[in-house]
């Protein structure tokens, strides 16, 4: 706690993955996070709150529907886009007039907001552009020597970042999917939420290539991987699937195995791909899952994963 107040920067657990926070206040300490991730400037980052009264405070106005999503699914991984009070600084927004907010249920977030009893800005613990944390071995892996702390609150129990809804102007729509499911913002507010493909405001998790490992990523259907796999080993190539439990596999093709539901594929999806990269292959073969609930995440980040890079990315 005091690190934080003294302007530190520390890395803890979240619900979704682990969060590299400074106190969203402290203009200085903001900078330092995107200092230590890599991070372009212009990238806006989340304020992570202890509670729903704290949004006052932060959001200049609160229209309806957020109030509602805000008391569904807080705490949780949900992130509300707001226009924002002076409170958010240029630091935190990027210098855009909204701010993106949300309350983590993680017992260890929630204790060390509760003790700042302000807001941590906190982007994810890993590298800009690269797959995120969700043990604390993985933030020591990627920025150990950077951090002035690391807290363990054991493996994230969601496992893709949060669902980000933007509320700011004219109505919801998503603009990343993340730990909460559509259907559940919509069964709660009443009509569909779009994903919003082409967006005027930044989110570096809408960058092509955000989220990748180092090996390369070919999506397919689970039907596909056999043949794919086969095809890119016959050219010599080191391969490996990415795919449910229950995909039926030759035994030397080295398998990388996420559960069949949803909500166990996206606990688990950071982690096979960390274990693909150790695994030194030259190319992974991911199955798509079905594409609703906590899919939709998988899906997208799978997609992210597989799209090109620039080169020294
Ligand atoms: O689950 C999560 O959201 C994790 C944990 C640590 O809370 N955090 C996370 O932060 O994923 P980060 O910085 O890796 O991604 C935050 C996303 C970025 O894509 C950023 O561009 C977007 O939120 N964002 C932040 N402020 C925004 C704003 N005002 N308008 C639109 N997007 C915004
Ligand atoms: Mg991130």
């Amino acid at each position: 706690m005091e690190i934080l107040q003294r302007g530190g920067v520390v890395a803890l657990p979240t619900e979704t993955v682990y969060g590299l926070a400074a106190n969203a206040e402290d203009e200085l300490a903001v900078r330092r996070v995107f200092a230590i991730k890599g991070r372009p400037a212009t990238h806006p980052l989340i304020v992570h709150l202890a509670g729903v009264e704290a949004l006052p405070d932060w959001a200049s106005y609160i229209p309806e529907q957020a109030r509602r999503l805000a008391e569904a699914f807080w705490p949780g991984p949900l992130t509300l886009v707001l226009p924002r009070t002076p409170r958010a600084t240029d630091a935190v927004t990027g210098g855009q007039d909204t701010v993106a907010l949300r309350v983590p249920s993680h017992p260890v977030a929630l204790a060390v907001l509760r003790a700042l009893g302000g807001g941590l800005a906190a982007p994810s613990a890993n590298r800009f552009g690269r797959v995120s944390p969700t043990t604390a071995e993985h933030v020591r892996q990627d920025l150990g020597s950077e951090v002035d702390l690391i807290l363990d609150g054991g493996p994230c129990t969601v496992g893709v970042e949060s669902t980000i809804v933007d509320l700011s102007s004219g109505p919801p729509t998503i603009l990343r999917p993340g730990g909460l499911a559509a259907e559940e913002l919509e069964r709660v507010l009443g009509c569909p939420v779009p994903v919003r493909t082409a967006s005027t405001v930044r989110v570096s998790g809408s960058l092509a290539s955000h989220y990748a490992p180092r090996v390369g990523v070919v999506l397919v259907e689970p039907s596909e991987a056999i043949p794919r796999a086969e095809a890119l080993r016959s050219q010599g190539l080191r391969v490996g699937v990415l795919g449910p439990v229950n995909l039926t596999l030759p035994r030397d093709l080295p398998r990388f195995d996420i559960p069949e539901d949803p909500a166990g594929a996206a606990r688990l999806l950071y982690l096979r791909l960390r274990e693909a990269d150790e695994a030194g292959l030259d190319m992974l073969i991911a199955c798509l899952p079905p594409a609703q609930g906590l899919g939709m995440a998988v899906r997208d980040r799978l997609a992210r994963a597989a799209a090109p890079r620039p080169p020294e990315a």
